[in-house]
């Protein structure tokens, strides 16, 4: 290789990041410059780390398993120490590089940088992108950094190896933990002033959104813990007493800022208060405490109606997500109607805790409630779209001090009698998606309580989705609906005769095990999303209401019972849900044929409750309008 074409080592730390090191390493295996070497610091993670690694065959890669204690730092120096070339990169498994990054940076570097840092595109599901340019070039000085805070990004910066090795990498010490980068680009800039930037977008940086207002302290913490240090090691001038405040004064502002965006105001306010008291002498606290002053005045007066939602690929997660937040845990109980679809027991089995069932009435009314003592949540569901009265239980949850959670089985888009839409009406909400319009895959959480909204986890990035299969059968089934063509319609009885073939049903049928399944939370596909934001939602909702009635007028004749006797206002049905005998939904199902729907039988009941289940359990059918 010629000295233009260096080697460059790059260093990878990952913690059970599989899904996102595989993006990482994709970007770095795309990269146009040829001559690196990636090496993985693998801090024991339990998910598929080790094999998403082994999948890349290329022995560029190298996979090291190595214990961090939680100090990232340490598993960048065993990086440096494991590199050999001369220069080392640095990438987060959750960020991401364009292709030409490393060759960019090369031209700096074979001018003679001994640092070279790149713009980047700040990406994350809750915030809008941004491109971040870091420098400029005068900004990196000792002075500057210390006194002004940090210009420099770690997955967009490359180190000439040598220099790493003379300051021994990162400190390690645990209270540097987040801002351990910041301390070390401030003892390089005390080595030498050969640093450049690139004014490019070369590498996309992931936010992983949501309520992050902790990682915020953290890293104000560890920053002022850089600092103290730095600012200890100088004279003890009156002016360097000066500086010191006014650079807290920063950070509790940068915090404060930081604190704002995530929505946590009031800790938020705290911490400009403090930044203010530090320091009256930085202008920009002005404006910002005015305008959170404000947000915090305007939320106060709309709090009841806050809502945050998250994604999931299915509702499972959902619900364990929320189980998770409301603390549920080993041994506790969580109380869910008897009438009930078997597969749900997972979420509840995922945290270890039990089941406390309630029975419904034909109505689907809950006729009493659980009485055992250690029930922590219950849930409510709006059976077909059709919604639940919630009085009852909020009465319940009143005096056993349950948090209710609302299982819109599966109620996207539609609201009850006061215009409220179901999944938000208690601390939580959840839709299955994907059973109400054709995607993937694709469900929420919403999370409409402040208390939660901090308790949940951030949203997880979304996913590509590689097969073709539900976008192929998403078009046929708009095409068959757009020129009423069976298209669609038959396809699909094809794939139900090979069912029948090799399971004996047509339809997937769940068995006892779907009740323990054990839960990987998995994020949403990006295209589930897509087709989610793009979707006419006043269309979908008329085409609901329209098949709803169709249906009804079209059964009128039959002997059987719709489970709901009139359609309220606001109400966006999953189907047309009835009781009646196999023979009459046999029918039912003929004579519906025309409108492109299908029948089912709904749902698969938990183990527990199918045996002795009183009839209307068992004979309930739905005509569905996916
Ligand atoms: C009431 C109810 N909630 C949640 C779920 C789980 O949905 P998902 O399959 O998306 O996890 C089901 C399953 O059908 C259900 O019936």
């Amino acid at each position: 290789m010629n000295a233009s074409m260096p080697l460059i080592s790059i260093v990878i730390p990952t913690y059970n990041h599989a899904n996102f090191l595989k993006a990482a390493i994709d970007s770095v295996v795309a990269q146009t410059y040829r001559n690196w070497q990636a090496i993985i610091v693998n801090n024991f993670s339990d998910d598929n780390t080790i094999q998403i690694v082994s999948d890349f065959k290329d022995e560029r890669i190298s996979l090291i398993n190595f214990s961090n204690d939680g100090v990232i730092a340490a598993s960048r120096n065993e990086g440096i120490r494991n590199a050999r070339g001369e220069f080392v990169a640095f990438l987060d498994s959750d960020d991401i590089w364009r292709p030409e990054k490393l060759a960019r940076c090369v031209v700096a570097l074979a001018a003679g940088s001994d640092i070279v840092c790149h713009g980047e595109l700040w990406t994350g599901v809750d915030a809008p992108e941004r491109v971040v340019m870091y420098g400029p070039r005068s900004r990196a000085t000792y002075a500057k950094l210390l006194y002004r805070g940090n210009c420099i990004s770690t997955s967009a910066t490359i180190v000439r190896r040598s220099l790493l090795t003379r300051l021994n990498g990162f400190d390690e010490r645990p209270e540097f933990v987040t801002a351990e980068d910041y301390d070390l680009w401030m003892r390089i800039t005390r080595e030498t002033t050969n640093i450049s930037f690139v004014p490019e977008v070369l590498g996309e940086y992931r936010r992983h959104g949501g309520n992050a207002s902790n990682a915020v302290i953290k890293n104000m913490s560890a920053e002022l813990a850089v600092i103290e240090d730095h600012f200890s090691r100088q004279d003890r001038s009156f002016v360097r007493l000066c500086r010191q405040r006014h650079r807290r004064a920063r950070a509790f502002y940068g915090a404060a800022r930081a604190l704002d965006s995530t929505g946590t105001r009031a800790t938020s306010l705290k911490y400009f208060a403090r930044s203010f008291a530090t320091s009256p002498f930085v202008p920009r606290l002005y404006p910002a405490i005015a305008l959170t002053v404000a947000h915090c005045v305007a939320r106060r007066a709309s709090r009841r109606t806050m809502t945050e939602t998250r994604y999931f690929s299915i509702a499972r997660h959902a619900m364990a997500e929320a189980l998770r937040a409301i603390g549920i845990k080993s041994g506790d109980r969580v109380a869910l109607p008897e009438f009930i679809c078997r597969d749900l027991l997972a979420s509840i089995h995922h945290l270890g805790a039990q089941v406390a069932y309630y029975p419904v009435d034909e109505s689907l009314r809950p006729t009493r409630f659980p009485t055992e003592s250690d029930v922590r949540a219950i849930i409510a569901v709006n059976y077909f779209g059709f919604a639940q009265q919630l009085e009852p239980f909020r009465e319940y949850c009143r005096i056993s001090n349950a948090v209710l959670i609302e299982d819109n089985a599966h109620g996207f888009l539609s609201a009850d009698e006061n215009g409220a839409l179901l999944g938000t009406r208690a601390p939580f909400g959840i839709t299955s998606i994907r059973k109400t319009i054709r995607i993937a895959d694709g469900a929420s959480l919403s999370i409409n309580d402040q208390t939660y909204i901090d308790r949940v986890s951030p949203q997880l990035l979304p996913t590509s989705n590689k097969s073709l299969r539900p976008s192929i059968a998403r078009k046929f089934s708009t095409v068959d609906r757009k020129f009423h063509l069976p298209i669609f319609r038959t396809m699909r009885t094809l794939a139900r005769q090979m069912r029948k073939i090799k399971t004996g049903a047509t339809l997937p049928i769940s068995d006892p095990s779907s009740e323990t399944e054990p839960l990987m939370i998995a994020a949403p596909y990006r295209s589930s999303l897509r087709i989610l934001a793009q979707l006419n939602t006043e269309k979908e909702q008329a085409r609901r209401r329209r098949l709803y009635k169709q249906v009804d007028i079209a059964l009128a004749d039959l002997p059987l019972r719709p489970v709901y006797t009139s359609l309220p206002t606001g109400t966006i049905p999953y189907g047309y849900p009835f009781l009646s005998d196999d023979r009459t939904a046999k029918l039912a199902e003929k004579i519906t044929r025309g409108f492109g729907v299908e029948i089912i039988k709904w749902p698969d009941l938990p183990s527990a409750i199918e045996q002795g289940a009183p009839p209307h359990y068992k004979n309930i059918w739905l005509v569905n309008f996916l």
